[in-house]
């Protein structure tokens, strides 16, 4: 009898497991995927990466996290330790969208399926799916602000405001939207003469900062003062377009060491709402930045890692907009959202993407 009811017991708890097993999460911890982020250095990143990996192990997968130090060999060596250490897909956030694409060759080969995260990896067919915010949508959001803020559109040639322009990584696809989405908003009134950029440094090459560094930024900005002489008491500067809040940050600190103050700060985007950016907006030096909820951006690349490992169609909502140069890759695209120093309690506090304490 005795034995009857232990073979009951074991038969009943094999059962448990085996519904749990298939009634729970899509994943299975013998999956790997491996999640490659371009560095550490930047808020956004780290935040990235805790959040896919988190959700992935929440959803039953076996997660191989790597941050590259913004290194592109580091990024590919760990790559190809991902594709032979038996992930089943890759998720990347490119350093150089342009130069993983002998790395993904070996990885297409063993049909491993590639997500490219945020950035889109160019010129190759390896990339199955691209999940990001609708990055041109941050760069018009940016330039409608400055467009209001500055009050542009009853301005004439004769009393124009004074601007300077600074975005990312010229390796990073994305600045070609945030850019190319402010410029369209901002050039009629560059080619109107009511935006005097007086540098002169208005094309993208011109503006773009290596790795999104608050250091270059910082470097640049200096040197944008001292050859233009802007000062609090020197030339006029109403505003610096800034298309992250690393750059905004370094052009920030090289204001501040100009004399600026928040009396008379220059109206400075941003976006990703790092955690510096809202301390400066509070403080009234960078006036806004964009909302970017990466957990959102997570959960959605978790579904398209089970609709893959199930075989299913992974929710796109774009099929038009990113071209890697070998064809539209399906995407979907998330919210960006505009953000300051009034809405950031409900935005970032409420929501419970920082803590109070955290922004002190
Ligand atoms: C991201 C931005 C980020 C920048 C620098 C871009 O690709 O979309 O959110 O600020 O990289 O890390």
């Amino acid at each position: 009898m005795k034995k009857i009811i232990c073979a009951l017991l074991v038969l009943s708890i094999a059962f448990t497991g085996l519904f749990v097993s298939c009634s729970g999460k899509g994943g299975s911890s013998s999956t790997k995927v491996g999640v490659s982020m371009p560095t550490k250095d930047l808020q956004r990143w780290n935040q990235d990466g805790s959040n896919m990996k988190a959700q992935l192990e929440k959803a039953g997968y076996t997660v191989d996290l790597q941050f590259a130090a913004n290194d592109i060999n580091t990024q590919v060596s760990q790559l190809e330790n991902m594709i032979t250490s038996g992930c089943k897909v890759l998720v990347i956030a490119s350093i150089d969208g342009n130069s993983l694409s002998n790395v993904l060759e070996a990885a297409q080969k063993k049909n491993i399926k590639v997500i490219a995260y945020d950035r889109l990896i160019m010129n190759t067919k390896a990339v199955s799916y691209y999940a990001t915010f609708d990055n041109y949508k941050v760069g018009t959001i940016q330039g409608d602000y400055l467009v209001d803020k500055l009050g542009l559109k009853s301005r004439s040639a004769s009393d124009p405001v004074y601007m300077e322009f600074f975005t990312g990584d010229p390796g990073d696809n994305n600045i070609n939207f945030f850019f190319g989405g402010a410029m369209d908003v901002l050039k009629p009134y560059l080619d109107k003469g009511v935006i005097v950029c007086p540098s002169g440094q208005t094309a993208k090459a011109q503006c773009a900062t290596l790795n999104w560094s608050t250091e270059e930024a910082q470097k640049r900005m200096e040197n944008l003062i001292t050859s233009n002489k802007y000062g609090p008491k020197g030339t006029k500067l109403d505003a610096v377009y800034c298309s992250n809040d690393s750059t905004a940050n370094g052009v920030t600190n090289a204001l501040i060491s100009a004399g600026y103050t928040a009396d008379n700060f220059p109206i400075i985007t941003g976006q990703d709402c790092d955690i510096v950016a809202v301390k400066n907006m509070l403080a009234g030096t960078q006036a806004m930045s964009i909302f970017k909820d990466t957990r959102t951006l997570a959960s959605k690349v978790v579904e398209m890692v089970d609709a893959i490992m199930k075989g299913s169609e992974p929710p796109v909502n774009d099929t038009k907009t990113y071209d890697n140069g070998t064809g539209v890759v399906p995407s979907f695209l998330c919210e960006p959202v505009y953000g300051s120093k009034e809405n950031y309690k409900s935005l970032l506090i409420d929501s419970g993407y920082y803590t109070e304490a955290q922004l002190k």
